[in-house]
Formats: C-alpha cells, sequence, structure tokens
C-alpha cells in the first residue's frame, strides 16, 4: 500500500515537470501561474532553460498586449527552476511527465522516479493515448500511477483528462483532478482506453481528412479552410496536426491502432509518416503541411 494521497496539494508544494517541450513547458507555466513552484527537467541538457526563455518571451508578448502584468509575468518565471539532472526532483509531491509518447522509455523514466521521489509523491502522465495500466504495471506502487492529460497549448485549453489505469487509486486521481481544478481547468475522469475520449474521438477527422488529402479530392489549405470557415471547426485537421507535431500525433495514431488490434478506422496514414520521416513536424520545425517562420504559409500538398 502507497502512504494515503491528500486531495488538496498546497500551493507551497513542489510540482515537477519532465520533459520541457511543447506541453511539458506549457504545463510548467500552468502550475506556476497557479503559484506552485516547479521544476522543469529535460535530459537534453540545456533544453529546459531554453523553454523558459521561450516562455519568456511569449509572456513579454502578453505584457506587450496589456493581457498579463509585468509583476505577474516575473512571479511566473521566478516560480520555474530549469534542471538537467532528474535527482533534483527529490522534493516533488507531483511529477507531470510529458516526454516522447513511446510507452517503454516512460516505463523507464518512472522507474527511475520510484528511486527519486518519496513514495507519496504521484506520478502524473501527459500521455495522449498509452495505457496507464501498461505505465503503472511493474512500479511498487503502481496506484500512484494517473493521466493527467492536457491538451496544446496547455496555458490556454482547459480541459484536463484525469485517467485512471487498473490499479490507480482513487485517492491519487482525485487529488490530481482537484489539482487541475485548482489550477483553472476543467478536468474529466476517465478510465484507461486508448486514446481515451478527445484523442478517440478526434481519430477519424484526422484520418478522414488524411484520405480525403491522399485521394487528392482538394488541397490541404482548401480542406482547413472549409473544416474552419463551413464547419464552424476551430482548427482545420493539416493546421492543428502541423501545431500538435507529427511525431507526436503520428505516434498517438500508431498507437491507438495498435491497441484496437489493427481496426481500420484508426490505421495511421502514409503521408504523415512521410513528414515524420522528412523531419517535417510541424511548426515546431518551421515546416509541415505548411511552412511557418520567414516564409507565408504555403501548404506543402
Ligand atoms: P515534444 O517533442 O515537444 O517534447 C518532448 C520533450 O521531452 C523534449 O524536450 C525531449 O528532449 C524530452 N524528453 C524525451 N525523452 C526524455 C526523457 N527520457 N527524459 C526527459 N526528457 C525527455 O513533445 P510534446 O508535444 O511536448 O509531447 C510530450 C507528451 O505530451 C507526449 O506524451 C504527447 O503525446 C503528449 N501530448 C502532446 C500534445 C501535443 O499537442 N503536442 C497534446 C497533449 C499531450
Amino acid at each position: 500500500m502507497m502512504p494515503e494521497q491528500t486531495h488538496t496539494l498546497s500551493i507551497d508544494t513542489l510540482v515537477a515537470v519532465i520533459g520541457a517541450g511543447a506541453m511539458g513547458a506549457g504545463i510548467a507555466q500552468v502550475a506556476a501561474q497557479a503559484g506552485h513552484p516547479v521544476k522543469l527537467y529535460d535530459n537534453r541538457e540545456g533544453a529546459a532553460a531554453q523553454a523558459i526563455d521561450t516562455m519568456a518571451a511569449q509572456l513579454n508578448k502578453l505584457v506587450a498586449r496589456g493581457k498579463l502584468t509585468a509583476e505577474q509575468r516575473d512571479a511566473v518565471l521566478s516560480r520555474i527552476t530549469p534542471v538537467d539532472d532528474i535527482e533534483a526532483l527529490v522534493d516533488a509531491k507531483l511529477v507531470i511527465e510529458a516526454i516522447i509518447e513511446n510507452l517503454d522509455v516512460k516505463r523507464s523514466v518512472l522507474a527511475t522516479l520510484e528511486d527519486v521521489c518519496s513514495d507519496d509523491c504521484i506520478l502524473a502522465s501527459n500521455t495522449s493515448s498509452l495505457s496507464i495500466t501498461s505505465l503503472a504495471a511493474g512500479r511498487r506502487y503502481p496506484g500512484r500511477i494517473v493521466g493527467m492529460h492536457f491538451f496544446n497549448p496547455a496555458p490556454i485549453m482547459k480541459l484536463v483528462e484525469v485517467v485512471s489505469g487498473l490499479a490507480t487509486d482513487s485517492n491519487a486521481a482525485s487529488t490530481v483532478y482537484d489539482t487541475a481544478l485548482n489550477w483553472g481547468k476543467k478536468p474529466v475522469h476517465t478510465r484507461s482506453t486508448p486514446g481515451f475520449i478527445v484523442n478517440r474521438v478526434a481519430r477519424p477527422f484526422y484520418a478522414e481528412s488524411l484520405r480525403l488529402l491522399q485521394e487528392q479530392a482538394s488541397d490541404c489549405a482548401t480542406l482547413d479552410a472549409l473544416m474552419r470557415d463551413a464547419g464552424g471547426f476551430r482548427m482545420g485537421a493539416f493546421e492543428l496536426t502541423d501545431l500538435i507535431g507529427h511525431d507526436v500525433n503520428y505516434a498517438v495514431t500508431c498507437s491507438v491502432f495498435t491497441a484496437y488490434y489493427g481496426d481500420f478506422r484508426f490505421q495511421p496514414s502514409l503521408i504523415q509518416k512521410e513528414l515524420v520521416d522528412a523531419g517535417y513536424l510541424g511548426r515546431k520545425a518551421s515546416r509541415g503541411f505548411y511552412h511557418y517562420g520567414e516564409a507565408t504559409e504555403q501548404p506543402l500538398a
């Protein structure tokens, strides 16, 4: 039995975030905005510090637009410490892992955390699709492993899926749920199923859009504009997957496809695989279905 979890994390509780990519940096910002001291760790040396620089630049823009005061910006940034050594997370009571979408890599990080963190520390995963049951299997206290699935961009998107695997302790899930609420989010409890709720529902949106492109029904800019302007969607599938990152979106599709024993509905797209193989990962690589940065946004297909 793991030690009892409390339902509320006090504001001085250290929150650790692992992975300083798009999601990890955003989650660190959310926790710091709520008032927690945060440690942001990435295994790529300097990546955490770099993510905080990027965050500062984004917060500066908000200050310039009058949406944030300079004091609020400074307070958020002062609460986040970048670290390059996982041992530095020893005092955390909530760790949120937001690294690459790969079961084995995530399992190995959780195994390391078992030795680094105290036994009452909740180990949450921001996985988009992977089984929380599998992530927890073999751990000393599998009950403390919970899905805490934020959406991109984390500081803006309200929904958080709080995902329980077979072994997840209900107190740990409730603590994560209440924490998300306290952070101004709209959490929803769900059991661990492949892709959980949103990524399951969203798969056909991406898959059918990619099939339309593959069958040359139209080009991606036209299809995006149609979904946005006529369909009322916030974004079309191509601009949205460019934002998510094709490596991430493709990995999620592969994981859901495999978990459902190769169900055709979830079949990954070769067009997206080509983008991944080419390193055209979307906005973060300045190139995906569209070009970003200096050049105007020109579709590739
Ligand atoms: P990303 O590629 O932007 O960042 C991942 C970061 O993790 C990188 O900085 C990398 O250096 C670091 N990393 C990789 N292996 C590591 C390890 N063993 N230890 C420490 N750091 C490590 O990825 P992104 O988009 O932030 O996604 C991260 C997780 O969040 C994935 O599980 C993904 O499925 C999930 N997610 C992604 C969303 C999106 O729209 N991109 C939305 C919601 C969840």
